[in-house]
């Protein structure tokens, strides 16, 4: 089979999805209609122009800005909906969404608002996509901890809605011992910890987010393959790594596909997942940047088994979830190679 058909067909989950990232600008100038907020680009051509990046903040700039004509529980609905219907195209029988509360409630957005309307885009995803869902919490980095432990304490009513904290925003300057406090405090409130790191960010970052906020995941982690005794550590813990390949283009954290690390990752024994990240950013869902890896570096379609077999392993469902869906891609493999 073309390996573009395979990726497309195969079950897979998805791990690494900001709901703000796939805010696509035609569904973002319907909610600013509505809302009755101006944009300040006149079209979505223009818009769309402005989505080139140098580096993280200059890409954190525009998301957080797209952001603001998110005001009501049905903006949130249909923001996360949208994502969903996107995804069942996609063949992805699991996601793992992130959302930044702060982004909303700093704006005077009830957190209420923001996880109803998510909530109930997951319920509809289930029933009429038959895709499951987790909520991934994460916290502004460029922010101070007083500010996460608030949004953690008006989580806490949420709390069976939640399965994890997470760290994104601005890496470089913000290392994760910012956040040890309110990350000891997350996992005693029952919560899986993930954190982005080795993104912009150096090694040690990563080493922090493995010591001092025992993370179940990495978000990237791209930057851990400079140190070997990192590498070591990460394979022996099987600490999974939700890499982003068009992200990492259009970010510049990889100079161009050719170099993408995914396939290097995979040989080295690393728990590699492929994600998309921001995708109405970055160009593409999760099948495109799988196409755009498999293309370039002619991973196999062993190669794209073992990523998705990893997706599902390196998931926060619980073992009978998740031996369900590993039956369910080695039904598809066997089927295939009929
Ligand atoms: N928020 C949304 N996308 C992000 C990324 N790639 N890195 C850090 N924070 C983010
Ligand atoms: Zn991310």
């Amino acid at each position: 089979m073309e390996i573009d058909k395979f990726i497309q067909q195969i079950p897979k989950a998805e791990l690494h999805l900001h709901i703000e990232g796939s805010f696509e600008p035609e569904l973002m100038f319907k909610i600013a209609d509505r809302n009755k907020i101006k944009i300040k680009y006149k079209s979505i051509d223009e818009l769309k122009a402005a989505y080139n990046f140098n580096n993280l903040q200059e890409f954190l700039d525009i998301y957080y800005s797209g952001t603001n004509v998110l005001l009501t529980e049905e903006d949130f609905y249909d923001l996360t909906i949208a994502y969903f219907k996107k995804i069942s195209e996609q063949n992805v029988v699991h996601a793992e969404i992130m959302f930044d509360p702060q982004t909303h409630t700093d704006r005077g957005i009830e957190f209420s608002t923001v996880i109803s309307g998510i909530r109930k885009a997951q319920d509809k995803a289930k029933e009429k996509f038959g895709i499951s869902s987790k909520l991934i919490m994460s916290f502004l980095r460029h922010l101070d901890e007083r500010s996460a432990y608030d949004t953690l304490k008006q989580s806490l009513a949420y709390k069976n809605l939640i399965t994890a904290v997470g760290l994104d925003s601005s890496e470089v300057g913000h290392p994760p011992s910012k956040f040890k406090g309110v990350f000891d405090e997350a996992r005693k409130q029952g919560y899986l910890v993930v954190a982005h790191a080795g993104e912009e960010g150096p090694p040690e970052y990563v080493w922090e987010a493995l010591n001092l906020l025992n993370v179940n995941r990495i978000d990237h982690g791209n930057r851990s393959l400079e140190d070997s005794k990192l590498i070591e550590r990460l394979v022996e813990n099987k600490i999974p790594l939700t890499v982003c390949p068009l992200s990492n283009i259009k970010l510049r954290n990889v100079d161009k596909i050719e170099n993408h690390p995914i396939k290097t990752m995979l040989n080295l024994g690393l728990v590699a997942t492929v994600n998309s990240d921001d995708p109405a950013y970055f160009g593409g869902y999760v099948n495109e940047n799988f196409t755009a890896v498999a293309n370039v570096l002619n991973l196999t379609e062993q190669d794209v088994y073992s990523l998705a077999r990893n997706s599902f392993k390196a998931s926060f469902l619980e073992n009978s979830e998740k031996e369900k869906l590993l039956g369910t891609l080695d039904k598809f493999i066997s089927k295939t190679n009929k």
